[in-house]
Order: structure tokens, then sequence, then C-alpha cells
């Protein structure tokens, strides 16, 4: 399937199925999840974190995201590949629509922006160019520092407004699908009500939206010094990693020469 056919399946898939998509930062990884049948492999900037080790998104460059998501569209994933477009890659709709051709050049099948109505020309002109956009609205982690870390979206009756307008005009700019990030779960389900594309979820409670996301190492496991409170482990790899190596290492070093 080409890029277009599948995100016209992904939008398509509304009320039909729900959708799953996490994150993958490299060509293994990417492989593994396809082979399970993950429908979207997300290239996030919360690479910025768990893969490069910086304290949050904002130290996340379009170069950085043009690697990754080359690492993972070499795996010829059967999924729908998202690139990232990170903080300062979108401030006009020119640099936006330049920053977005080149995460396609790159092999992502669409692209996702942070932001709701403030950011409903650039999506437009991405979309007119026919590269297919993914929306983001809720928290935005581009803007965990000004916030002061990571709070909880949609609690009032005027933030829900808010962000049914923002999800309104998202829809309208063309998106084929909306990201939602720690909005209340009230909130999430009246928005995923209000909008027809699909709403994909992440800290938003498991039955408010048509598709959930989660990041790799908080469904794995393996990134233990920071877990989100709405992870839920499939797995604990930390420490089977930490095990692995001692034991290797104890082998090496007692190994006679
Ligand atoms: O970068 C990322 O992993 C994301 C998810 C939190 C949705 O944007």
């Amino acid at each position: 399937m080409n890029s277009f056919a599948k995100a016209q399946a992904l939008r398509a898939s509304k009320g039909h199925r729900r959708i799953s998509a996490l994150t993958a930062y490299d060509y293994p990884s990417a492989r593994l999840l396809d082979e399970a049948g993950i429908d979207l492999l997300l290239v996030g900037d919360s690479l910025g974190m768990v893969v490069l080790g910086f304290p949050d998104t904002t130290h996340v460059t379009l170069e950085h995201m043009l690697h990754h998501t080359a690492a993972v569209a070499r795996a010829q994933p059967r999924a729908l590949v998202l690139g990232d477009m990170p903080i300062h890659t979108y401030n006009t709709p020119a640099q936006a629509l330049a920053s977005a051709q080149a995460l396609i050049k790159a092999g992502a099948d669409a692209v996702k922006l942070e932001g709701g109505s403030e950011h409903a020309a650039t999506i437009r002109a991405i979309t007119t160019a026919g590269i297919p956009v993914i929306g983001h609205i809720g928290m935005l982690p581009q803007h965990v520092i000004e916030e002061g870390g990571y709070h909880k979206k949609g609690k009032t009756p005027a933030a829900l407004q808010q962000l049914l307008i923002d999800a309104q005009a998202l829809t309208e700019a063309g998106v084929c699908a909306i990201v939602m990030e720690s909005i209340i779960p009230s909130s999430a389900t009246a928005i995923t009500k209000s909008v027809p594309v699909p709403t994909i979820g992440i800290g938003c409670g498991e039955t408010t939206c048509d598709g959930e996301v989660a990041v790799i190492t908080d469904l794995l496991g393996s990134y233990p010094w920071f877990v989100p409170p709405f992870a839920k482990p499939e797995a604990q790899l930390a420490p089977q990693i930490i095990a692995a190596a001692r034991a290797y290492h104890q082998r090496v070093i007692t190994t006679k020469m």
C-alpha cells in the first residue's frame, strides 16, 4: 500500500476497528513491531529522551528525526510510518512544508505536529501538497518548559471547549487522525465523538479514543528512569538487560586464557 492509501485506510477505520500505535526509532524494532501487527509506527520526538538522553523533546532536531525515520523506513513496514515534526521546524507554513517533505523523503508515510487551531494554516499547507498529516492536541510535550511539567488537559468546560475547537480546526485542515495526549477521560470521549477522524489516545483512559499509542520503552519496561503514571508495561526488559550483561561480564573476566 502506498502512503496515501495507508492514510486513507487509517482515516476510514473510525467506527470499524481500533488503531494500535507504538513508537519505533530503529530498524529492528520497526521490523518486530510490524511483524506483531501494529497499525502505526510513530517515529516520535520522544526519542530525544528515551534514545538520545535529553531531558525533554525540545532538544530534538530535524536531522535527528530524519536519521531515525530513515532507519524505521528501511524495515519497509506494512504499518503506516508517522514522522514527528520537531519543535521549531513548523514555525511558518513554508518551513513546515519543507520539513514535512524532508520527512517523507526519509521514508515517512505521514507527519505529525503538535498544536490546535493556531496551526490550521500550517497543516493546510502540508495536506494541500498531498502529504498526510496527523494532529496532536492536549498535553504538548514540546511546550513542557513553558508549562512547567506534564499536566492533564481538558479539566474545565472552557478547556474542553477550546479542545473541541482545535479538533474541529485540525479536521477542516485535512488531518487523517488526531493524537490526544493526557486529556481527562470525559473530555477525550467528547472530542472523539465530535470529529469524523480517528482519535489516538495516550494517557486519556483506555476507552475514550479510537485507538491508543504508547512509547515503546514504556511497553517494554526498558527505560526505568521515568515511567509515566498511565504506562502499562507488558515486559520488564531493563533487569533482563542488566542480568544478561552481568552474566557476559562474569563469563569474560573468569574465562582462563
Ligand atoms: O513523541 C512521541 O512519542 C509522541 C507520543 C507521546 C504520542 O508524540
